[in-house]
């Protein structure tokens, strides 16, 4: 199958695509979503195809306005309604139990009598959504197990072939998939995926917010089917290394000698004070900053992976402590490294 790349001047060739049932990826804030109209069975059964995605793993429903979402799902309230003034459009997901007269297709609920929304921040995306004038699920565009598509060019590596189209809207700013809140419990809202938006963002308005017990602790079971699945991985493998400038040094010279051709994942800084050394450096923020660094993840793994193909490469990726939205960042980089830390 030949894939199309539309600009945004070809929005209409995009929704004409989706309304015929076709696979059109499209731009979000968070990341690339792999976009079918999700009323229809058959396109969405070929999402989890494209994507060879595990079909326990339910999509999320990307919506144009907050009206739409109540079409599908119940759980209308005050606190709902507070959460959804603060943060929509933008990168908070919301999972709602399902309407018994919901026209979804079952495919996208992965058999759960919940599903989750998102009205995504991006004019692209709106438009794209209130021109198909249906729901869109929009599950990360690009193969499963491998880093979220952050550009056009990320999902056409990935999917070339096996979709209608992308809708390139540019580099998604924030880099990573939204924060993923289960209100299906209104008593107990729940994290159920750390995003940049935090617990303590969500806390300011709302309230008490919990965690779920799979975030802390590798034993429990995730609430969310895709938080068990091994994400985020390069085709080489990625170490995390914690520590000062003598660390790197050894981290560095460890696996050079074992025969790696080593790349570094870091801020500008550490990279200059490593530049002595030979890698292959990618910059993902000026200032450790880790929003910044956030926005670069999914990018610099991708970038270093495809300078690595044909040799046998390493990356090793600086960490963030785990607060605010620090907590994020690693949960992608901790899966992304098979949870390996370089030991001293
Ligand atoms: O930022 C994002 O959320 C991106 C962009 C494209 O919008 N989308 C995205 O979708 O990350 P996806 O399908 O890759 O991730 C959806 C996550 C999965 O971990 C899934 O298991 C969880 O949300 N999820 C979806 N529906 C759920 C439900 N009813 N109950 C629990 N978890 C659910
Ligand atoms: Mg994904």
């Amino acid at each position: 199958m030949e894939t199309y790349l539309f600009h945004d001047t070809q929005l209409d060739l995009a929704a004409e695509g989706i309304k015929r049932g076709e696979l059109v990826a499209f731009p979000t804030e968070t990341v690339y979503g792999l976009g079918a109209d999700a009323l229809n069975e058959d396109a969405v059964k070929n999402v989890y195809l494209a994507k060879g995605r595990p079909s326990d793993n339910p999509l999320i429903v990307h919506v144009s306005s907050k009206e739409m979402v109540w079409q599908y799902a119940v759980g209308e309230s005050e606190m709902v309604r507070s959460l959804m003034d603060a943060f929509w459009p933008g990168p908070l997901t919301l999972i709602f139990s399902v309407r018994p007269d919901s026209l979804l297709s079952k495919t996208v609920t992965g058999g759960l009598d919940t599903a989750a929304f998102r009205m995504p921040n991006h004019p692209l995306s709106l438009a794209l959504i209130s021109q198909v004038n249906t729901p869109l699920v929009g599950p990360s565009a690009n193969t499963s197990g491998k880093p979220s598509p952050t550009t056009a060019e990320h999902v056409l590596h990935d999917l070339k072939g096996k979709i209608y189209g992308v809708l390139d809207g540019g580099k998604s700013n924030v880099g990573i998939e939204s924060t993923v809140l289960d209100l299906s419990q209104p008593q107990s809202p729940t994290i159920l995926r750390p995003g940049i938006i935090t617990a303590e963002e969500l806390e300011a308005v709302i309230g008490p917010v919990y965690l779920d017990a799979n975030l802390s602790s590798e034993t429990e079971a995730p609430r969310a089917p895709g938080m068990k699945y091994k994400h985020y991985s390069p085709d080489v493998p990625v170490i995390m290394v914690e520590g000062d400038t003598t660390v790197w040094n050894r981290a560095i010279q460890t696996y050079q000698a074992k025969g790696y051709r080593v790349g570094v994942l870091g801020n500008k800084q550490l990279l200059d004070k490593l530049s002595h050394l030979e890698f292959e450096g990618y910059e993902l923020s000026t200032k450790r900053d880790v929003i910044d660094a956030m926005a670069h993840l999914f990018d610099g793994l991708r970038a270093l992976d495809t300078q690595f193909v044909g040799s046998q490469g390493i990356i090793l990726a600086e960490t963030y402590p785990e607060i605010e939205q620090g907590i994020a960042f690693m949960n992608r980089l901790k899966k992304a490294a098979n949870q390996t830390f370089f030991s001293k």
